[in-house]
């Protein structure tokens, strides 16, 4: 009693500190990172009774949390020490991993679940920070160090850090984090979604290293208005970072660029090259940017390429572009549940670039790093998306807060990716008021955020004048997007793929348009009459019909098909066909190509 008496009083000093999220950390990707990655314990906790008290009260805003608090740790001082917890008599979990595909009795769960790392620590720097750095969690996460929480994130899909320079041990340290994946009405997403509610710590866990007065966060890329000009701002965190000097190096240029920050530690720069090789599909060229400050270095590898619309037309590096795109969830092609490795995006980018695809939309959330870091290498163009799926709780103020968190993580953690010409406000959202202003919102949000890349969202189709044989977007939204698209079921949900061939379209927005989303069921192997649903004959039918009535919309400049390969979802029940998985996929969940994947294929080819 008399050791977690001591946690306990210590914990009543410290818990007041009101550690929070610290602002999230640029370019984690290159920087000197310790992992711990690997086997943790867990505890699986539906009731969250490691949380609560049982007066529901949380422990760890009670002055005097009890042992019994799942985030101490605790060990018993005695034989007659009453515990009812010890995570190292636990099982163990893979991080980075969701919870569903790694335990059969975690398939379904939606709940709390507590995972324990414990690991020693030597600093490789004498001087310096420490931060925790999570790439992502789902859904909400409490994390603690040595029975002291750091704090809370909410969102399943983008990271987050914490500071620990002054709770990291050299030896013994206890990280206990506590993941529940349980869905809310008020959630982003919320309550119904096509995909499978993964848990748990889905990526990458690691401890960064910073200087002491370090690069906290940059932005340098084109400047949108002027080719020959790259343009950005540099903030230092620390507390010497006022009137410092910052140097900003891009020896490919033969750039070398003496800053010096303001009073609160930032610097904005303009810097006129005009041997810009610019980054394109065809050539993805990607220059070695150096930020150096007295005390460290960070190194990134940035494209430069302008992204705009003019009139119908999207044009990269001012030459109109066609998007031959693919929809993809972020499952692994190589394993059961979540994609997070380099293997999984490597797999994933090699089949949409088989497919003839330029272009990838990331649905419905963000996906791992290592995505949008290999589609800048290989010259993919990406759009992604913030998880505003369907029917959000739009009147919630504390749901647009989410909302716009998840989005300001999103473009903090990707702003320098040349590949990402995209940011998706929402998907499917129904045209109601409140609807319309959390979109606007969000929308002016991102666009001050970042004014070099496009605006987009998947909107709804509807009947042109109530005439069911002509369809179009009839959306306000409409207005604020800078790229307009829809999804379109006909002949999957709307009809079958005969009618196709009777509708037509009228766009009466100019702006250039994507078809963001189009498919069919279909199970791999099965075989028939294309009037039979679920065959491949029937999925392939519909993609013959549905590409020849886009190619009839004039100001179509792209599509991304749903989708590139089968995926989990608990709506998809049917037996012998779906089993759990929606069967739109062009390539099967064991990695089998459907007849509709060629007929995608060869139209990219033909473009
Ligand atoms: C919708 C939605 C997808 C869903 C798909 C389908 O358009 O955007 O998330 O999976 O249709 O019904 O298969």
């Amino acid at each position: 009693m008399k050791n977690s008496l001591i946690i306990s009083l210590a914990f009543m000093v410290l818990s007041f500190s009101g550690f929070s999220q610290t602002e999230l950390i640029t370019n984690v990707y290159n920087r000197s990172t310790t992992s711990l990655n690997g086997s943790w314990k867990y505890i699986v906790d539906p009731y969250e009774n490691g949380y609560y008290n049982y007066r529901y009260e949380p422990f760890d805003q009670q002055e005097t949390p009890w042992a019994s608090a799942f985030f101490l740790n605790s060990k018993p001082n005695s034989p007659s020490e009453l515990l009812e917890y010890d995570f190292d008599g636990m099982g163990d979990l893979k991080v980075p991993g969701d919870w569903n595909s790694q335990k059969q009795e975690l398939f379904y769960y939606e709940g709390s679940l507590w995972y324990k790392k414990s690991f020693d620590f030597t600093p490789s720097r004498e001087e310096g920070r420490v931060f925790v750095y999570f790439e992502a969690s789902n859904y909400k996460t409490e994390v603690y160090l040595n029975g002291r929480k750091l704090g809370t994130h909410i969102g399943g899909f983008t990271p987050f850090n914490f500071e620990i320079t002054d709770i990291v041990k050299a030896r013994d340290n206890f990280l206990v984090v506590k993941v529940d994946n349980k869905r809310l009405k008020e959630g982003v997403p919320t309550l119904n979604t096509d995909w499978w509610n993964y848990g748990g710590l889905t990526r990458d866990v690691k401890l960064v290293e910073t200087a002491s007065n370090f690069i906290q966060d940059y932005f340098i890329q084109l400047s949108p208005e002027n080719d020959k000009k790259i343009q950005g701002y540099i903030t230092l965190n620390g507390n010497n970072v006022s009137h410092e000097k910052v140097q900003v190096s891009i020896p490919g240029l033969g750039i070398k660029k003496d800053l010096i920050t303001d009073d609160n530690g930032s610097t904005s720069f303009e810097i006129t090259a005009d041997n810009i090789n610019y980054w394109s599909i065809e050539n993805p060229v990607l220059y070695e940017v150096s930020i150096r400050v007295k005390e460290e270095e960070v190194t990134d590898q940035i494209g430069f390429r302008t992204i705009r619309t003019k009139g119908t037309q999207i044009l990269l590096n001012d030459r109109p572009v066609y998007l031959k795109g693919i929809s993809i969830h972020e499952e692994s092609p190589l394993r059961d549940g979540r994609g997070y490795s380099k293997e999984d995006a490597e797999q994933l980018l090699q089949w949409a670039q088989e497919l003839g695809c330029n272009y990838v939309r990331l649905a419905h959330y963000p996906h791992n790093e290592h995505m949008v870091r290999l589609a800048d290498k290989k010259g993919i163009l990406v759009w992604e998306e913030n998880p505003v799926y369907w029917t959000i709780s739009w009147d919630n103020q504390d749901t647009y807060q989410n909302a716009e968190n998840q989005l300001s993580e999103l473009i903090d953690r990707d702003k320098n990716r040349a590949s990402v010409i995209i940011w998706s406000m929402a998907n499917e959202t129904p045209n109601v008021p409140a609807r319309n202003e959390f979109l606007n919102k969000l929308t002016e949000f991102a666009k001050a955020k970042d004014d070099t890349r496009l605006i987009s969202a998947a909107l709804e189709q509807k009947d042109y004048q109530g005439n069911p044989s002509i369809r179009t977007i009839d959306d306000p939204f409409a207005e604020m997007v800078d790229v307009l698209s829809f999804n379109q079921y006909i002949g999957w949900y709307d009809g079958l793929p005969e009618k196709c061939e009777r509708i037509t379209w009228v766009i009466e927005q100019d702006k250039p348009v994507l078809v963001s989303e189009f498919g069919a069921g279909a199970k791999q192997g099965l075989n028939g009459d294309k009037n039979s649903r679920w065959t491949e004959e029937f999925q392939e039918d519909l993609y013959i019909k549905t590409l020849e009535l886009i190619g009839k919309v004039e100001k179509v400049q792209g599509i991304s098909p749903w989708i590139l390969v089968d995926f989990r979802s608990p709506r998809r029940v049917l037996p012998k066909i779906q089993d759990g998985w929606n069967r739109k996929g062009l390539i099967s969940d064991d990695g089998q190509k459907k007849k509709a994947f060629f007929i995608l294929q060869e139209f990219y080819e033909n473009q």
